[in-house]
Order: C-alpha cells, then sequence, then structure tokens
C-alpha cells in the first residue's frame, strides 16, 4: 500500500464515500482474501464521477481484475446507453469478472476479452469516450501508444498507480528489477504532459492518477 498519501487523509477520503452495496463488498472482501488487486475506494468513487459527467457511450477498460471497476462504471448514473470493453490477461480472473458481469446484471453491456492487452488493443474497431488504464505498469508506455488513435476527441484517459507507492516522484526503486517500471511510468507522465493534443492532471488520489482529455 502506498505511503505517498498520509493515512489520516485516506482514512478521511474513505470514511466520506457513499455506502457500496452488497455485491460491490462481497467482492471487495474477494479480493482482500485472494490477493487481487482492485482500484483503491476513493479512487472508483472518481471514477464514478468521471463518467457520471462525460456520460461516454464507449468505455475501454484496461485490466479488468475480477471486475469491481467495471461494474462501477457500468452501474453509475442514471442508465444511459453505455458499452464497456475490458481486458484481462489472467484466465482465473477473468472468469470471475465474467460471473461478476452476470451477477451485476451488466453481462450485456460488457465485453470481456481474455489475452494480453498489448496484442489486443491493436484488433479493436471501436473508438472509444473513455479509457481506464489499471493493467501491467511497466506496459502503459506500450498501451497508451496503442490506445491513443481509437481516442475520440474529447474522450477522457484515467490512468491509475501512477506514483508507483512513490517510486516514480522520487525515481527511486525497492530493487533493481523494478527500475523499468519505474523509469517507463515517469516516461509515459513527461509524455502526457508534453503531449500538445492532451490535457493531463495529476490526482494525489489512492496510488496517483493521472487525467487526460483528448483537444
Ligand atoms: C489492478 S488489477 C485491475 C483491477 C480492476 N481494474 C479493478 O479495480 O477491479 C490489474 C489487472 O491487470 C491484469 N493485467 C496485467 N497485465 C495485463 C496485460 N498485459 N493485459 C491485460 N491484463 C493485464 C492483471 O492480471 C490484473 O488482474
Amino acid at each position: 500500500m502506498s505511503k505517498t498519501i498520509p493515512d489520516k487523509l485516506t482514512n478521511f477520503l474513505q470514511m466520506m464515500l457513499p455506502e457500496r452495496n452488497e455485491l460491490l463488498r462481497k467482492i471487495e472482501q474477494e479480493c482482500q482474501e485472494d490477493y487481487i488487486p482492485l482500484v483503491a475506494p476513493e479512487t472508483g468513487q472518481f471514477l464514478q464521477v468521471m463518467v457520471e459527467a462525460f456520460k461516454p457511450k464507449r468505455i475501454l477498460e484496461v485490466g479488468t481484475g475480477i471486475g469491481y471497476s467495471t461494474i462501477l462504471m457500468a452501474t453509475t448514473g442514471d442508465g444511459w446507453e453505455r458499452h464497456i470493453t475490458t481486458i484481462e490477461i489472467d484466465t482465473t480472473r477473468y472468469a470471475r469478472a465474467c460471473q461478476n458481469f452476470r451477477d451485476a446484471q451488466i453481462a450485456d453491456i460488457v465485453n470481456p476479452l481474455l489475452g494480453n492487452a498489448s496484442d489486443i488493443i491493436p484488433t479493436l474497431t471501436d473508438n472509444y469516450d473513455f479509457v481506464f488504464m489499471d493493467a501491467a505498469k511497466g506496459q502503459y508506455p506500450d498501451f497508451f501508444s496503442k490506445v491513443w488513435p481509437l481516442l475520440n476527441s474529447r474522450a477522457m484517459l484515467v490512468i491509475d498507480n501512477v506514483f508507483l507507492n512513490g517510486w516514480v516522484i522520487d525515481m527511486t526503486w525497492p530493487e533493481r528489477r523494478k527500475k523499468t517500471m519505474v523509469c517507463r511510468v515517469r516516461d509515459l507522465l513527461e509524455t502526457l504532459k508534453k503531449h500538445p493534443e492532451l490535457a493531463t492532471s495529476l490526482i494525489p488520489l489512492g496510488d496517483g492518477l493521472a487525467v487526460s482529455v483528448r483537444r
């Protein structure tokens, strides 16, 4: 768990969140028990607010996990028509996500894809109004370059965990094999900052979010 954001603030932000329904609480519990990563609750709430504000019709998620954030994006707001494509590389998580989509009664609006997002994104034929990226952090620059041509004008791109436990801020890494990942995420943030067709803001929520809008 990142200590970049003080615990006192995180606890307060989480105390101020609305109640999650039974299915979401069950998935949170399962993720905790089975060591499955999912968005921080305050990040999930932010995601829902962004989705409600933008009302995207086509959403792409990179990194399904067992479907928690997909359900948040699919169920928030007043039921405008939306469709979510979500990609997961892990077979067991993919199967559990599919069951959770049935339980949440959103299977008709979610297209779950099993495989490596690096291979799958270039095969997608739709364009997207909203993209949530939450998968292998070392692959973020690759995902970004492949997602970029699919972004509609005014599309929003939300990327999770861009602080990487604070390593990206300090440019430190606990072990040598994490160096490439940290450098790649920092490079991606530089790319977003300088990109003439993107307006980007970094938000200190959870483990850090990069939020961009295509101009
Ligand atoms: C942080 S979890 C996603 C959590 C999910 N967004 C949520 O909040 O419920 C990241 C997921 O990305 C998946 N993943 C990692 N690398 C991937 C890749 N190259 N392509 C697709 N999925 C990948 C992992 O298996 C993992 O389940």
